[in-house]
């Protein structure tokens, strides 16, 4: 017996929750029991590392510190939590999983690209999503309207990392396009219903009929 493995991504504020939240809801109506995770967390030794790297407090940790705090996370949650419950047929919904450490800490923070890679496939033992969500939103709309004309120097970066970011997975996204389905941003029923259509294939192989 497998499971079926999806994941969703996209920059801060993308909706990810929303929609993870109605997806859940609708395989339960299916008379599935999901999984339903978040990165970096979902074991104790995640939810530990989420506190170390959310920590307004640790604004100065190195990048490639982080990128191992992240693979850290993600090794325990993959082994422990992920691995297990495919293994038994469940359905896995992760809010972020390695793609989120390639445009962050890699397109976002400048770090070697095939260098996160690596620690990525060495973290997750190389379990990769069937099927994976791309959230898209273009971070000058959200950002650049919530900032005054005179930004200050932080501000300004901001929107330049998060334009890289959103660089970094749709170039990620257009490089597998058999795994991943770019959904730009949208009234979240219109959204909702781009996540049904992208993901009733690899449902239908799992014998699961998602009703929108
Ligand atoms: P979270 O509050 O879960 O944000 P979101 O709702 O946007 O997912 O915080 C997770 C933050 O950590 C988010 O800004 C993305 C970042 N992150 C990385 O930088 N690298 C990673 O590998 C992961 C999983 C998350």
């Amino acid at each position: 017996m497998s499971g079926v493995f999806i994941t969703f991504e996209g920059g801060d504020g993308s909706g990810k929750t929303t929609q993870i939240v109605r997806l859940a809801a609708a395989l339960r109506a299916a008379g599935c029991d999901p999984l339903i995770l978040r990165e970096p967390g979902g074991t104790i030794v995640g939810e530990g590392v989420r506190e170390i790297v959310l920590d307004p407090r640790h604004e100065g940790v190195d990048p490639v510190a982080e990128t191992l705090l992240f693979a850290a996370s993600r090794a325990q949650l993959s082994a422990t939590v992920i691995a297990p419950a495919l293994a038994s047929g469940r359905v896995v919904i992760c809010d972020r999983y390695a793609d989120s450490t390639v445009a962050y800490q890699g397109y976002g923070r400048g770090l070697d690209l095939e260098m996160v890679r690596g620690v990525n496939a060495w973290a997750t033992r190389g379990l990769v999503p069937d099927c994976t969500i791309l959230l898209d939103v273009d971070p000058t709309e959200g950002i650049v309207a919530a900032t005054p004309a005179e930004a200050d120097r932080l501000e300004r970066e901001e929107i330049t990392f998060h334009t890289r970011l959103r660089a970094g997975y749709l170039e990620m996204a257009a490089a597998e396009p058999e795994r991943w389905t770019i959904i730009p941003r949208d009234r979240a029923d219109v959204v909702w219903a781009a996540v049904v259509a992208a993901l009733a294939p690899v449902f239908a192989r799992a014998g699961i009929r998602l009703d929108a």
